[in-house]
């Protein structure tokens, strides 16, 4: 949540209070340096001694609440029939209304039997924007996504509240075009990731439910962000600034046909699920459990990840928790806004996102301008961030990169990790970064693998300009 200060100033407020600590590292810029270079300029492959805030993800690096850690030590160890399971399908139903669910090791591994499943060779799936993995199991299925966003969704500045819903004309467009039978599915995204953590409605999701109902096709909803669409459902939309983010969630819930996330998110745990009330759905994905991912009661996942993962379904909705990020990301935003750093506006869920193409305007596409500037930002500040950009998009059959629609770089608040003077050290940080923007050029490509290659591709700055970023840093600020 956030607090007025006496002198009107809102700030986010931590609703928790830190109990066990982590320490972290501020090395000098010159190490800094040799750091980027040795890790290919891509700050996946840093190592976590070289980071001083790890801003890269908000998967899996959550702070955990003392309930789950005690719920941890209390888990029924089972391979089969653990009661922690049973545990977790109540949390499920109570708190998303679903009477069927099955755990998955993470979020990907639901994308990849939910493609196995619904998806055949030559099929689309209508999507308000794709996420990496979800994109990459559907085109292994020889399926491909078909982005049907709303016309606002790229544009970076806006004012627009709801920036992630999709486009029913162009779903109901889409729908005539490729006939339904071929159609595997449409997915609607909590927050889409790719394109700045940015909310749908709760009256878009109704919308493309009732246009799915129409002509007998599957909603798919990822939740993986359920929890901070609702949250900015409430602040945003008329008619629910009065329901709790729980009421919220539940009526979301009420819409698709089945609902995965990666509970590495909302949950704060590492681990992930699918559920339904479509018992006929349900029994189609079911058989593959086993075969991929684990026994029924466990799907991949250790049970002390699910004790945790039950109460962290329960603590989800709680506007304290719902709240942490988006807060925080409202204040990263509005800071950077006011002094004319290019962000995405509005503020979204999981992250603060530059806006690399307005940020770097000298760095064609062609020279990845999201990957350079996650890579500055390393440089000047020790922040990892993550490029969410051209290197985030495979190559097409020929061997051409594929632009990306937007080129920004991301700095991710976990949440319950990071507290407001880390948030000011960033904002200061980036505002240099901006003023000497001019230092920073493009990168290009030493290695890289064919799938998925932003993970683990090697680049190298051209021109060297780490160098000269390193050099303008030390003489200005210091070796920190
Ligand atoms: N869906 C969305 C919207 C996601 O953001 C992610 C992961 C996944 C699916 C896949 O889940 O990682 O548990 O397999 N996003 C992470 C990120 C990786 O950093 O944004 P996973």
């Amino acid at each position: 949540m956030s607090i007025r200060l006496s002198s009107g100033k809102e700030i986010p407020i931590e609703m928790h209070k830190t109990r066990m600590v982590q320490k972290i590292w501020l090395i000098p810029v010159e190490e800094r340096l040799k750091a980027i270079r040795e890790a290919g300029y891509n700050t996946f492959l840093l190592k976590t001694k070289d980071i001083f805030l790890d801003m890269l993800t908000d998967s899996g690096v959550n702070a955990m609440s003392d309930n789950q850690f005690a719920a941890m030590i209390n888990a029924d160890d089972a391979y089969a029939g653990s009661m922690t399971f049973y545990e977790f399908a109540k949390a499920v139903e109570d708190v998303l209304g679903y009477k069927y669910v099955m755990n998955v090791h993470q979020g990907r591994a639901a994308e990849h039997l939910l493609a196995k499943v619904f998806a055949e060779p030559g099929d689309v799936v209508p999507t308000n924007y794709h996420f990496t993995t979800t994109k990459a199991h559907i085109e292994l299925v020889g399926s491909s996504v078909l982005e049907i966003y709303h016309d606002e969704a790229l544009r970076s500045e806006s004012a627009n509240p709801f920036k992630g819903n999709m486009d029913p004309q162009k779903l109901k467009a889409t729908i005539k075009k490729f006939g339904k039978d071929k159609i595997a599915f449409v997915r609607m995204e909590a927050t889409t990731n790719l394109i700045g953590g940015q909310p749908f409605s709760m009256e878009n999701l109704g919308v493309i439910r009732q246009i799915c109902s129409d002509h007998g096709l599957i909603l798919i909803l990822d939740g993986s962000l359920v929890c901070e669409n609702a949250y900015m459902i409430r602040q945003r939309e008329k008619g629910y600034e009065n329901k709790t983010v729980a009421e919220i969630v539940q009526e979301m819930c009420r819409e698709p046909d089945i609902f995965y996330m990666s509970g590495r998110k909302n949950t704060s745990v590492r681990g992930g699920m699918i559920a339904t009330n479509n018992e006929n759905l349900f029994e189609k994905i079911r058989p593959w459990l086993p075969v991929y991912e684990g026994f029924y009661t466990y799907g991949g996942m250790s049970m002390r990840e699910i004790g945790a993962m039950a109460v962290g379904v329960k603590e989800m909705v709680d506007p304290t928790v719902a709240g942490c990020a988006v807060e925080q990301i409202k204040y990263f935003v509005n800071r950077l806004a006011e002094t004319g750093v290019p962000v995405v506006t509005p503020p979204g869920g999981l992250a603060c996102h530059l806006d690399a193409m307005e940020f770097l305007p000298h760095v064609p596409q062609t020279q990845y301008p999201a990957g350079s500037l996650a890579a500055a930002l390393y440089i000047s500040s020790g922040i990892r961030s993550m490029e969410r950009g051209t290197i985030s998009m495979d190559r097409d059959k020929e061997g051409r990169d594929v632009l990306s629609d937007m080129e920004l770089t991301r700095i991710a608040l976990p949440r319950r990790v990071y507290t407001i003077s880390h948030i000011e050290y960033a904002i200061d940080r980036i505002n240099w970064l901006y003023k000497r923007r001019d230092l920073v050029k493009g990168l290009r490509f030493i290695s890289e693998p064919p799938v998925l290659r932003f993970f683990d591709g090697r680049l190298e700055a051209i021109d060297n300009w780490g160098k000269d970023l390193c050099e303008a840093f030390k003489k200005e600020i210091g070796d920190h």
